[in-house]
C-alpha cells in the first residue's frame, strides 16, 4: 500500500514550524519501496511527537517534562499511554502561544480535549460551580486544567512537589486569589473534581444540582455585573 506523506500548505501556512524541516521533526523518515507501509515499519508518529525534545532544550519544557509523570512514562517507552509533546500541542499547525491571541484563548478553552481524552473521569468531575462549570461554559477566567497542574511538571497530587500538593496548593491558587491562605485552599482545593461525587450522594443535593443548572444561564447574564463587585474583593486580575 502506497502512503501518501502529503501535508497540505494551509495546514502549516500559520505554523510556527513552517520553516522547519520535515526531516527536523520526522528524524526516522526513510524512502522506502511502495510495497511497504511507513507507519507500520517504524513509529513514525511518536519519533515525531518527542523530537520536539531535540530544539526544545534550552528552555525549561523539557527539563520539566522528562521529571513529571507523563514525560518519564513517554521518554522511557511505558506501555501506558502517556502524551508525547505532540499529543498536547497538536504536530503541523503549532502556532504561538505567547504572540497569537486568538490561538492562545483556543488553547486555553481546549483543556476537555488535549488533557480530558485521557484523563476523562477527571475532565468529567471538573465540574465544581465557580471554575468546572465557567470553564466548560468557556468563561475565558475560569481555569483551564493546567493553570492549577501546570503544563509540563505535571505529578501525582501526593508528591510534595506537585502543584496541587496540600504543600503547594495555597501559592497555586494564590495565582489568582490574592487572600488564598492554606485552609482556603486545602479546604475547597477537594471540591474541585469532589463536586460530581457529593453532588450524587444525597437526594437533596441531586435536587440542588438540578436547580443550579436551571439558573446557570441567568447567572450568565449577571456575571460580569457580579464579577464587578466580588472580583475586585476576590479576584485578581492575571
Ligand atoms: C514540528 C514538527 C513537525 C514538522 C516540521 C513536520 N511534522 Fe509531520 N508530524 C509531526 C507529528 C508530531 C506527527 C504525528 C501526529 C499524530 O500523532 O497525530 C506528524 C505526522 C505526519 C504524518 C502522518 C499523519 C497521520 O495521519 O498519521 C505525515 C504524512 C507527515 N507528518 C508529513 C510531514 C511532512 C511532509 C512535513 C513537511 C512538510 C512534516 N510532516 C513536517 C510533526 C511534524
Ligand atoms: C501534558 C500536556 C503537555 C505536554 C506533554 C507538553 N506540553 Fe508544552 N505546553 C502545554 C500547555 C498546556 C502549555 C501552555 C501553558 C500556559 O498557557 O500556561 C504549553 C506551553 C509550551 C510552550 C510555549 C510556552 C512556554 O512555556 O514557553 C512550548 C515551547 C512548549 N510547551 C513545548 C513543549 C515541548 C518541547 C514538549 C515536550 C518536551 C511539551 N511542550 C510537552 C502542555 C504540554
Ligand atoms: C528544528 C527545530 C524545532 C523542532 C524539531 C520543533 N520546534 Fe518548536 N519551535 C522551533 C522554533 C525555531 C520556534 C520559534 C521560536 C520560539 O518561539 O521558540 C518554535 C516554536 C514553538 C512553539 C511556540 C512557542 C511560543 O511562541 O509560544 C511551540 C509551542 C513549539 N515550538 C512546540 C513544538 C513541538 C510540540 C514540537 C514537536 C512536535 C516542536 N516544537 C518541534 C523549533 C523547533
Ligand atoms: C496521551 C494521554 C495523556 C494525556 C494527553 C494527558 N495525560 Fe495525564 N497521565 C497520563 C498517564 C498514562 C498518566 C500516569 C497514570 C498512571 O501512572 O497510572 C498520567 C498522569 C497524570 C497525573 C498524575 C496522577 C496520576 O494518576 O499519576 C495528572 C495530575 C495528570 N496526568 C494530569 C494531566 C493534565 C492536566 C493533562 C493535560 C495538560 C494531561 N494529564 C494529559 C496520560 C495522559
Ligand atoms: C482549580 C484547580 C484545578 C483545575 C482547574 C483542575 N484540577 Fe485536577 N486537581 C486539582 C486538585 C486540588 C487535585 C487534588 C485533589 C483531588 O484529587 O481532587 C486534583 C486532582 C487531579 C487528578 C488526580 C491526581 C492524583 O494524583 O490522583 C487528575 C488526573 C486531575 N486532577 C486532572 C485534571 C484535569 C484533566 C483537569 C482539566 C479538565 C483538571 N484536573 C483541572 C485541582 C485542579
Ligand atoms: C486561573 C485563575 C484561578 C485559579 C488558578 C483558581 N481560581 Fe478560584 N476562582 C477563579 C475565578 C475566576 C472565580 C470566580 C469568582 C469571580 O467570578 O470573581 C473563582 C472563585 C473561587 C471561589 C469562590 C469565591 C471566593 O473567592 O471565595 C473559591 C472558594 C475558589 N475560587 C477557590 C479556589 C481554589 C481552592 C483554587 C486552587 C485549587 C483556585 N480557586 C484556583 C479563578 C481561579
Amino acid at each position: 500500500m502506497k502512503q501518501s506523506l502529503y501535508v497540505s500548505p494551509d495546514t502549516v501556512a500559520k505554523s510556527v514550524h513552517k520553516d522547519v524541516a520535515c526531516i527536523s521533526c520526522h528524524t526516522d523518515f526513510k524512502l522506502l519501496s511502495a510495497s511497504q507501509d511507513h507507519a507500520k515499519i517504524v513509529d513514525f508518529n511518536k519519533t515525531a511527537g518527542i523530537s520536539c525534545k531535540n530544539c526544545h532544550q534550552h528552555v525549561n519544557q523539557l527539563r520539566e517534562y522528562s521529571q513529571s509523570t507523563h514525560g518519564r512514562l513517554a521518554l522511557t517507552g511505558s506501555p501506558k499511554p502517556a502524551p508525547t509533546c505532540a499529543d498536547c500541542h497538536g504536530s503541523h499547525d503549532i502556532r504561538s502561544l505567547k504572540k497569537d491571541e486568538a490561538y492562545k484563548d483556543a488553547f486555553h478553552l481546549a483543556g476537555m480535549d488535549v488533557c480530558g481524552k485521557c484523563h476523562k473521569a477527571y475532565a468529567d468531575a471538573y465540574n465544581d460551580y465557580y471554575h468546572g462549570r465557567a470553564y466548560k461554559a468557556k468563561a475565558t477566567d475560569a481555569p483551564a486544567c493546567w493553570d492549577c497542574h501546570g503544563s509540563h511538571q505535571i505529578k501525582p497530587a501526593k508528591d510534595p512537589t506537585s502543584l496541587v500538593s496540600t504543600q503547594r496548593l495555597a501559592k497555586t491558587c494564590g495565582k489568582c486569589h490574592i487572600d488564598s491562605q492554606a485552609n482556603f485552599s486545602t479546604q475547597y482545593g477537594p471540591m474541585i473534581h469532589g463536586s460530581q461525587k457529593t453532588l450524587k450522594s444525597t437526594i437533596v443535593m441531586t435536587y440542588l444540582d438540578k436547580a443550579l443548572s436551571f439558573i446557570d444561564p441567568m447567572l450568565d447574564s449577571v456575571n460580569g455585573y457580579y464579577k464587578s463587585i466580588v472580583g475586585s474583593l476576590f479576584y485578581r486580575e492575571r
